[in-house]
């Protein structure tokens, strides 16, 4: 007999939907099209030499051990490396609050597992990263929205929501995908004060940190958690903080990492062991290799020069063909920007009516967890040349006037 799957799935399978907006997206793979839809670095940037010479070395002297199973939390030399790399005045990481997995994806697919049982309330921005729903949809949480502005997460909104006794709060405070926008340093103070108070975990995730073009860094909240703890011990937090090296070096690796208090890094270990054992040893060993001895910073400061470029020229383009009514973030670093049309447009019809001008990008209802935005849209500058970019934007800006009462 013919097994009938749809009725074999789990809930939790049943759970996983495709969304109209990743079939709408799929139109945007045809080769002649100008898409600022997806989230990729620009291929032209990658460190291929690089690689090439460190995956020779690695071969070479540890071949055997780079072709082996290793241990679930990760190569110790790069636990390390991330651990010096992301300490900071006050916030001293070590190698055993790291732990590497595959892509910051998979770390978000951890902490679900960890930590979301059906029905939990969690605290997400509006509009946040549509991986992380997707991660966390087949846990069967409830999401509990809370504005944003310029200045990111509105933490006047969040007292409120923490009353309502969250799992976690799930935060992207620097460049935020989708809207590029960084959360300042008042709000993030105030941010780890009010988890504090409520007892509530964050949930930092930080891919585009190091992506900045201007401006001054700011300290993550993990640090800033655990400056309100005293500053010492960076074991004892109240944040969970993710980041990766797809957009510093290469996606295709998939080497991201986990910083996180002992217990949690245990937890997550026993959720990775069933789920991949281990990320793999040979990127782990060759991602080390590249990362080390000041090459991370060199290459970072060469593709912060072609991102900033291309975001100038983006944000150019808009202030040239972009009708009144139509306004836009303007980031400090990051991949992307967020387009407001005015509110009475839906961006799903623009973006059909794109895609037959060739173009496309991102319409932000898929970003937003209770759907309820009709008139926003995502724009990635970093993976189309500055021409592309003049041409794309002017091509949207024309659908968009169509569209726009007189
Ligand atoms: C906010 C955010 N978190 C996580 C990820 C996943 O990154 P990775 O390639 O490390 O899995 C992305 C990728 O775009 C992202 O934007």
């Amino acid at each position: 007999m013919e097994t009938p799957w749809e009725y074999r799935f789990s809930c939790r399978a049943q759970a996983m939907k495709s969304s109209v907006i990743r079939e709408l997206l799929k139109l945007t793979e045809q080769p002649d099209i100008i898409s600022f839809a997806g989230g990729l670095p620009a291929p032209e940037v990658f460190p291929v030499e690089a690689f090439q010479r460190a995956s020779k070395k690695v071969l070479a002297e540890n071949g055997p051990k780079a072709l082996q199973y290793g241990p679930t939390e990760g190569y110790l030399p790069l636990r390390q490396l991330i651990a010096e790399k992301c300490s900071q005045p006050g916030y001293q990481v070590q190698a055993e609050n790291v732990l590497i997995t595959s892509g910051s994806q998979q770390a978000l697919d951890l902490i679900g597992m960890t930590f979301i049982n059906r029905g939990d309330y969690l605290l997400v921005e509006s509009p946040t990263y549509l991986g992380a729903l997707q991660a966390w949809n087949p846990y069967g949480p409830q999401y509990v929205t809370i504005s944003t502005d310029d200045d990111g997460l509105d933490t006047g909104d969040l007292e409120k929501q923490l009353r309502k006794g969250p799992k976690f709060i799930y935060v992207i405070p620097t460049f935020q995908n989708p809207l590029g926008v960084t959360m300042s340093l008042k709000r993030r103070e105030e941010l780890v004060t009010l988890a504090d108070r409520y007892g509530v975990p964050i949930m930092e995730d930080d891919p585009y940190g190091k992506l900045r073009f201007e401006g001054e860094d700011l300290p993550t909240v993990a640090a800033l958690d655990n400056k309100l703890r005293g500053g010492k011990d960076s074991t004892v937090s109240n944040v969970v903080y993710m980041s990766t090296f797809s957009k510093t070096l290469a996606p295709g690796m998939r080497i991201a990492w986990v910083i996180a208090p002992p217990e949690v890094i245990n937890k997550l270990v026993m959720a990775k062991q069933g789920t991949d054992l281990q990320t793999p040893t040979i990127n782990q060993y060759i991602t080390y290799e590249v990362a080390k001895d000041g090459f991370l910073e060199e290459h970072i400061k060469k593709i912060v020069e072609v991102y900033r470029e291309r975001r100038n020229v983006m944000l150019e383009a808009f202030d040239e063909y972009m009708p009144e009514g139509v306004t836009w973030t303007r980031p400090q670093g990051g991949l992307f920007l967020w387009l407001k049309v005015p509110e009475y447009m839906d961006t799903v019809d623009i973006f059909k009516d794109a895609v037959e001008q060739k173009v496309a990008f991102v319409p932000g209802i898929s970003f937003h967890a209770d759907g309820s935005v009709h008139n926003t849209m995502r724009f990635n500058f970093s993976n189309s040349t500055p021409e592309m970019i003049v041409e794309g934007v002017n091509r949207i800006s024309m659908v968009i006037k169509k569209k726009m009462k007189r």
